[in-house]
């Protein structure tokens, strides 16, 4: 790279990063505050304080395809999960590798030939410890486990606990919630992908109560991301394609176990039907009270490259949508720092 070209670059990643008020381009290149790419991919974000943690899956920087596997089953070494941490969800400081691989031992979950996804943080008011989820799987992901880890502090390090088959189920695609209550659940796919199941924690959030709902059952679907608004649960969800994109659907219950009523995509505008060709990942209650769903942008033979997506939520009489826009300042005008609120 000559002079020129290296100053060019530095002043456009630069332009990126601090572009005043507004997030950075959706399907763009997002760079951190050293100006490195985000790698934090199917991810979620936990707000804890006055900062936000955004935590994701840290891919290699090379993908193969596994061996001996039918389907296109692309992937990385496991290399971690990652942090950073925001106060205008703009700006983010990359806070290091938080759960890292344990290389030395090759039957460990977390060794790097496993596949670690779709890793969500939240925290436990009673025990004090940050509790984080995430599927863990072997190499053709015939594991379908869900694993745990646990930390002191939002930045880790997080220590692995165990990964298992919640309620004796299968647990791919999951994310965690954790209710104004302080009840959590996990929610996984489950039965070969078909269905959808919904597990209440034991109060450490480290278990399974043993009380669950099935959902959506035999529909297929994925990359949940929930949230609630004025009294309701909404589930984004993707169908089954691995990482080629898909239409995605939302559903709606009275109570976070359902029984949810399965409704159409939520997505509008251009490239709606694949989902701007993304998978959902999380959704995002901001302080004003609205909320952003988060998407992925796979990129299946450069995983590493994979972009993000993030859009605003949208409420009508006739339910919710989810507009294209280019990026997500435009339409929630509300980036007050949370240490200004
Ligand atoms: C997708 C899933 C991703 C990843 C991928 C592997 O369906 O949502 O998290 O597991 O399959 O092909």
């Amino acid at each position: 790279m000559n002079r020129l070209t290296l100053t060019l670059t530095t002043l456009f990643a630069t332009a990126c990063v601090w572009a005043g008020d507004n997030a950075p381009v959706n399907g763009d290149v997002w760079l951190d505050t050293s100006l490195n790419p985000i790698n934090a991919h199917g991810g979620g974000i936990m707000r804890h304080g006055d900062t936000y943690y955004w935590y994701g899956e840290y891919k290699g920087e090379e993908t193969y395809r596994s061996p001996d596997v039918g389907w296109e089953c692309y992937r990385t070494d496991f290399t971690g999960v990652s942090c950073y941490s925001s106060t205008d969800l703009i700006n983010w400081k990359f806070e290091g590798i938080v759960l890292s691989p344990d290389a030395e031992n090759p039957s460990s979950d977390i060794h790097p030939t496993m596949v670690v996804e779709r890793p969500k943080v939240i925290y436990n008011d009673n025990t004090g410890k940050f509790v984080m989820w995430m599927h863990i799987d072997n190499a053709n992901y015939w594991q379908a486990t869900a694993g745990v880890a646990v930390s002191d502090s939002p930045t880790g390090p997080f220590t692995f606990i165990e990964a298992v088959r919640p309620n004796n189920a299968e647990s791919r695609d999951l994310t965690v919630y954790k209710d104004d209550d302080g009840h959590a659940y996990l929610i996984y796919s489950s039965e070969g992908n078909a269905t959808l199941y919904i597990s209440r924690l034991t109060d450490d959030y480290l278990k399974q109560t043993g009380v669950f709902t099935r959902n959506f059952a035999g529909e297929s679907r994925e990359a949940p991301a929930i949230f609630k608004h004025n009294g309701k649960y909404y589930i984004i969800t993707s169908g089954c394609s691995g990482w080629s994109p898909n239409e995605a659907a939302y559903a709606v219950a009275d109570n976070v176990m359902g029984p949810y009523q399965l409704l159409p995509n939520p997505c509008t505008g251009v490239d709606a039907d694949k989902t701007f060709y993304c998978q959902s990942t999380f959704a995002l209650p901001l302080p004003d009270g609205s909320f952003l769903a988060m998407f992925d942008r796979w990129k299946k033979d450069d995983l590493v490259d994979s972009r993000y997506v993030w859009l605003p939520i949208s409420f009508s009489e006739e339910g919710m949508t989810i507009p294209w826009s280019e990026n997500w300042t435009d339409t929630t005008p509300d980036m007050t720092p949370l240490s200004q609120e």
